[in-house]
Formats: structure tokens, C-alpha cells, sequence
């Protein structure tokens, strides 16, 4: 928990949740240990999705369906999600909820590795929901980019590491120094690739919120970095 518990379970205590299937099917994921988007990034997410309104979204990192029924739910009529998920136990039972939910006219599971799947897709995505492993949205990067449409939104799910994204690289487990540095470099790119504008937010586990703009069409300016800033932050 990166945010005060209490101030997170008062927020928390204010949602009106999800239709009645998906409280149900939450219940059951966390009963059999599926990770699923906590219920701030759950809020987070219906609030970017009825400021974004996409009519296609990309989302890497399926699980057990959850957080696509879940858009699916808050996204405008029409609206294509194609989620990627490559853990061959959960692809039958997100496929399974998809129907069994009658959404799978509206959601399209590509069974694959997303490191592939990703090189494959094309056209464009107005919303991205980056929700698979940690230490690959850096490899990710660069076709997600390009399958983002021009003022579309990523949202990159987890990025804080409950809090360890801070501590020096010595301070975290040897296990965990990979995915620690990887991230780091990912926060770094996010804030500073001129194609992204990008706010770093601490809710759940931590969510980067990034819209794809040009320079020219933002009106952007030329930034110089500030003194402090540097590549190692907390170091
Ligand atoms: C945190 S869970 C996704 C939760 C889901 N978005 C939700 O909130 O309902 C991450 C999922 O990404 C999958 N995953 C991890 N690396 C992947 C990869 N390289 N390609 C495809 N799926 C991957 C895992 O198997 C896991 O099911």
C-alpha cells in the first residue's frame, strides 16, 4: 500500500462498485488469487474512460477477464477491446467469462506472448491499458506507441512496486533488482519521451496516465530540464 490504508479504505468506501457480475467475479478472482486491478485503479479507470470515450481498446494483461468486462461495462456502445494474455490456465476462463457474460461480440482475446502479439496488431487504439508483467512494459514500449493512436491514453498499471520503485537499488531484494531498475527506466521514458505527456499517480499500486501528442499539435514547448533532475531518482 502506497497511500495511507485509511485514507485508501475511505475512498474505497465511497464507490458504488460495478454491476452485480462483476462484484461477483472480482469475489472470486481474489478468492483464487487472480490479480486484478485494485478498486481505486478500477475507479480510476471508468473515470478515463468516460473522459476518453474509445471506440477501440488494447489492453496487455487479461487475466481472467476482469478489468475488459469491466471497461466494457464504462466504455461507449461499439467500442472493440482486444486483450492479450499468454498464461494458457487463465485464457479458457477469461474466454469463458467473456461468453458467459455476452461480451464475447465486444472482446477479442489474442492468446500470445505480447512481446508477438504486439509486433502483429495493427491500426490504431484510442485507449491502452498496459497490465502484464512489470519488467516488460519497457520491451513493450515501442509497438504500444505505435498502435496508439494521436491523442490517445495509456494507462500502465502497477509502476510504484508498493512503494520500492523509491529505495536505492541495494535496498530492494537481489530477486526484485531487475524489475526495480526496468521500471525505473520506464517511469524515466514515460516523463521524458516528447511524443508523451505523462502524470506518475499514486493510486493502487501506482498508475502512470499518458496521452500521445506531437509537439506541434500540443503546442508544446522545447523544456529544459530542471537542475534536479536526473536519470537515478532516490539514489
Ligand atoms: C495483473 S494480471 C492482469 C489483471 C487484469 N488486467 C485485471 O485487472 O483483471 C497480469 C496478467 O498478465 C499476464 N502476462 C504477463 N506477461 C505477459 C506477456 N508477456 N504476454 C501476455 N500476458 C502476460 C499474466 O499471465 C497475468 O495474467
Amino acid at each position: 500500500m502506497i497511500t495511507d490504508e485509511r485514507l485508501t479504505a475511505f475512498i474505497n468506501s465511497l464507490d458504488t462498485g460495478n454491476p452485480a457480475y462483476l462484484n461477483e467475479l472480482e469475489k472470486e478472482a481474489r478468492k483464487t488469487n487472480v490479480p486484478i486491478i485494485r478498486t481505486e485503479t478500477q475507479s480510476l479507470l471508468r473515470t478515463l474512460i468516460a473522459v476518453n470515450r474509445p471506440e477501440r481498446i488494447l489492453e496487455v494483461g487479461t487475466a481472467v477477464g476482469f478489468s475488459a468486462l469491466c471497461m466494457s461495462e464504462y466504455a461507449p456502445e461499439g467500442c472493440q477491446i482486444t486483450t492479450i494474455e499468454k498464461y494458457e490456465k487463465r485464457i479458457p476462463v477469461a474466454l469463458e467469462n467473456f461468453r458467459r457474460f455476452g461480451k464475447s461480440g465486444c472482446i477479442h482475446l489474442i492468446a500470445e506472448d505480447a512481446a508477438l502479439a504486439l509486433k502483429k496488431l495493427d491500426g490504431s487504439y484510442d485507449f491502452i491499458f498496459m497490465d502484464a508483467a512489470k519488467g516488460q512494459y519497457m520491451n513493450f514500449l515501442p509497438d504500444v506507441l505505435r498502435l496508439l493512436r494521436k491523442g490517445g491514453m495509456m494507462v500502465s498499471d502497477n509502476v510504484l512496486q508498493d512503494g520500492d520503485i523509491l529505495e536505492s537499488r541495494y535496498a530492494v531484494t537481489r530477486r526484485d533488482r531487475t524489475i526495480h531498475a526496468r521500471m525505473r527506466e520506464y517511469l524515466y521514458e514515460l516523463k521524458h519521451n516528447p511524443a508523451l505527456v505523462t502524470s506518475v499517480l499514486p493510486v493502487g499500486d501506482g498508475v502512470a496516465v499518458s496521452v500521445k501528442a506531437s509537439r506541434n499539435g500540443c503546442g508544446m514547448q522545447e523544456r529544459q530540464p530542471r537542475e534536479e533532475e536526473s536519470k537515478e531518482p532516490g539514489s
